[in-house]
């Protein structure tokens, strides 16, 4: 199949050539060595090479951001702020109403808007079964967090969604959705949900995490019904894997009251008994700011921005119909959340799955040692999601608590831009050997690791 996507205005590039260390060569069992496949993009990116050479290049003028007066450092301060306007560009914020704060990465700024939102003592929280543990723990710590149900395919159920922004009518203070999950792909009506939100008088955070590297994501503006109110992502999903991330979201939410995190650069005046906050953005950013990172974000940003994200998205969503219809090949394999209806538009390209007489961890141990394969498996930070696709009703699953060996999960592909047919391939054929060697091993206790993540 046809395995260029990297295409921009001037056409078709190589996606090898765009990306930084897809040829790198990993050891195997045996001691041989094969190009290392990554099959793990809603875990982490590998980095464009474009932002390692924007990275490289902001290097030789590194200095301290906001607090030196030396050349390098109004160097430094000038690329970090003109990386906050890139990204304020990239999600379509209002340059003047909205503020992008950094942070570490989408928990960091999930946890900020928790930590900011007023929250009356009876708030409620609508989410979705869906989500991510980054966006539901926040919440829990300042609300009562429901969540609306999932369909039989893995979707958001949007009949419950409204059952529940009408039962709660008056008290909802947030809604928090992500843009695209990180165990099935499937792909949010953010928008939709937005303009539901709204109607029912609460703003709506979107964990847009795994969407930003494959789909154009636009806040809409503000006063629209559908206009998206806090926006946040991660630059090691997108391509720019140097510890930053980002929140977008009005200004007013920040401006009064204590900043979430307090020190260096959040202040205006420090006495021995008093503080008065400094100005946005700098009060939500405490310390010395990441700024190799948001410079690599930024880079990012102008890429994905340059590239024709449709074609990408094609490219993702025609390498996702292929794995899984490789993948029911294997006998003994079931993919989660796969929609009866066969229409995959509402998916980014993640594909999870179980092999029959396998346990997760040890299909993705064996296509690492054996194919030089990196999967993730196992729940993914969505214990409550990865329960109900696998029909663990909740009162089950306490029995896993403090134990990790044999702990139910699922084995996940995930693609991104330069990911080809020939890697899915290799995943094949390994699975097909160990769905083989399963009738041979019939009867034998299944080896259950004690690695198993989240
Ligand atoms: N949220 C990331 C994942 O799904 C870490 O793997």
């Amino acid at each position: 199949m046809q395995v260029r996507v990297c295409t921009d205005a001037r056409g078709a590039m190589d996606c090898a050539d765009a990306f930084f260390g897809l040829d790198a060569q990993v050891p195997l069992a045996g001691g041989r060595l094969a190009r290392y496949i990554n099959l793990d993009n809603a875990a982490t990116t590998p980095p464009l090479r474009a932002v390692v050479d924007a990275v490289h290049e902001s290097l030789r003028y590194y200095a301290s951001v906001h607090r030196g007066a030396g050349y390098k450092s109004r160097t430094s301060t000038a690329a970090f702020e003109r990386a906050r306007e890139t990204l304020a560009r990239f999600v379509g914020a209002d340059p003047v109403r909205d503020v992008v704060v950094f942070g570490r990465n989408t928990t960091d700024a999930l946890n900020k808007v928790s930590n900011r939102l007023p929250m009356p003592g009876d708030a409620v929280v609508v989410s979705t079964l869906l989500e991510h543990h980054s966006n539901d723990l926040p919440w829990r710590r300042r609300a009562r967090v429901v969540r609306a149900r999932i369909t039989a395919d893995g979707r958001l159920d949007e009949a419950d969604f409204d059952r529940l922004l009408a039962l709660h009518a008056g008290r909802i203070a947030l809604v928090a959705v992500s843009a695209a999950s990180n165990v099935t792909g499937v792909v949010q009506p953010i928008h939709r949900l937005a303009r539901k939100a709204h109607a029912a008088g609460a703003p709506i955070v979107v964990d847009a995490a795994q969407l930003v590297a494959h789909r154009r994501l636009d806040m809409r503006p503000h006063g629209h019904p559908e206009h998206l109110d806090f926006v946040a992502f991660s630059g090691h999903k997108m391509y720019a894997p140097f510890g930053s991330g980002a929140l977008v979201g009005p200004r007013s939410a920040f401006e009064q009251g204590p900043p979430d995190a307090v020190g260096g650069g959040t202040v205006d005046i420090v006495t021995e008994s008093d503080v008065a906050w400094g100005a946005l953005p700098d009060r939500e950013e405490a310390g010395t700011p990441n700024a190799v990172g948001v410079v690599a974000m930024a880079a990012a940003a102008e890429v994905l921005t340059a590239w024709d994200l449709d074609s990408v998205d094609a490219h993702e969503s025609a390498l996702a119909a292929y794995a899984r219809s490789r993948l029911s090949e294997v006998p003994g394999v079931t993919i989660y959340g796969e929609p009866p209806s066969r229409d995959r538009s509402d998916r980014v390209g993640v594909i999870p799955f179980n092999l029959a007489g396998w346990h997760h961890d040890e299909v993705a141990e064996r296509l690492g040692r054996e194919g030089g394969i990196g999967v993730r498996n196992g729940c993914f930070c969505a214990q409550p999601y990865v329960a109900a696709l696998l029909g663990i009703p909740p009162a089950s699953v306490g029995a896993f608590q403090g134990s990790h060996a044999g702990r139910p999960g699922m084995v996940r592909i995930s693609l991104a831009a330069y990911n080809t047919g020939e890697e899915i391939d290799a995943v094949v054929a390994l699975l097909a050997r160990m769905s083989a060697a399963r009738g041979r091993r019939a009867g034998a206790p299944i080896r259950r690791a004690a690695r198993t993540s989240g």
